[in-house]
């Protein structure tokens, strides 16, 4: 049976916050900002926005873009780090105002990588027969982690969600191999221990730049295909130079690169749909498109699917 991805939502948060924005906040510039990073600016959820509001938003567009009902729904994921609270889940507050009857739910933590994890537990379990369809969500409100007196940190994130429906796809279509990994020894670079997000800037992106490429390379040689035949990349909107090295790893040209950093910033677990989503709605990835999505997150974590849309 193939599996693939059956219907894409997304959901970003109205207030938008430019670099000029948040040098008026800190000692930062756009100029420091765009280079280091791509990033232009992103969007923060109103105190009254909490994550669980984002994932429905986004989850009630992906249900919609797939066709189905939401009780057909077997299994709902939620990849998040910034949950609306320890428990309940999100998962299980999207289940009862979706009307997901008969869905079990649960969230996940797998950092930026959670939505890989997502769509990969999700593709076992329809794969199996067990559940028809499974909708994953990944879904950030990191702007209430975010420490604004940290400038390494307070100028790269971003709120918002993005959501998937798994289902049974026509043969030969859909995700044709994916790897998944972690390395705990990495934790310490990037972490919440207290009420924000810390990190090692350096190190995680020295990590990220190699495991981004080998990740990718991988998947593609998993499906039995070669880079040249790859039409379009995802990668985890986390720096545009971590996203660049991996393109041109695949020797892509520009223009076959998803790239929405510039508008919402680094998303975490919700990067990887929101940015496929917009390039579906663009045309940029078309039917029969072979699309490799790569992400890579703290942990460490991280990974990738080959799929043909
Ligand atoms: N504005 C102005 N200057 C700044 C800012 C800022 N916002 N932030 C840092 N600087 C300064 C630093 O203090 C440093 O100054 P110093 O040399 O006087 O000490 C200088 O800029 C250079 O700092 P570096 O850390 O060397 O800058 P670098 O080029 O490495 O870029 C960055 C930093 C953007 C954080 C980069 O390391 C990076 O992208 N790392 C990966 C981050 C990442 O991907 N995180 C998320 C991964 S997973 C997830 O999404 C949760």
């Amino acid at each position: 049976m193939s599996v693939g991805i059956i219907g894409l939502g997304r959901y970003m948060p109205e207030r938008v916050v430019t670099n000029f924005d948040l040098e008026k906040q800190m000692d930062t510039t756009d100029e420091w900002i765009r280079t280091r990073t791509g990033i232009e600016e992103r969007r923060f959820a109103d105190d009254d926005v909490n994550t669980s509001d984002m994932a429905y938003e986004a989850a009630k567009q992906a249900i919609e873009d797939a066709d189905i009902e939401a009780h057909q729904i077997g299994l709902i994921l939620v990849a998040t780090v910034t949950p609306d609270m320890p428990f309940p889940t999100v998962a299980t507050m999207i289940q009862e105002k979706l009307g997901a009857k008969n869905a079990a739910a649960m969230d996940i933590s797998a950092a930026c990588a959670g939505f890989m994890y997502g769509v990969i537990t999700a593709k076992q379990f329809v794969e199996t027969g067990v559940y028809p369809y499974v909708l994953v969500v990944g879904v950030e409100k990191l702007s209430k982690i975010t420490n604004f007196e940290d400038r390494n940190t307070a100028v790269l994130f971003g709120d918002g969600a993005g959501a998937a429906i798994i289902g049974q796809v026509s043969e030969g279509r859909g995700i044709l191999s994916f790897e998944l990994g972690a390395d705990g020894s990495g934790g310490k670079h990037l972490f919440q221990d207290g009420p924000y997000l810390e990190m090692n800037g350096r190190e995680v992106y020295k990590f990220a730049v190699r495991q981004m490429g080998e990740s990718a390379e991988n998947v593609i040689d998993k499906a039995g295909l070669t880079k040249d035949e790859v039409d379009f990349l995802v990668p985890h909107q986390a720096n545009i130079r971590i996203m660049e090295a991996s393109r041109q790893r695949l020797g892509l040209p520009e223009e076959k690169m998803s790239k929405t950093i510039n508008q919402f910033g680094n998303t975490s677990a919700a990067s990887i749909p929101i940015s496929l989503k917009e390039d579906i709605l663009a045309g940029r990835v078309k039917d029969d498109d072979v699309v490799v999505l790569v992400g890579f997150g703290g942990g460490l974590t991280w990974g990738a699917i080959c799929l043909k849309w």
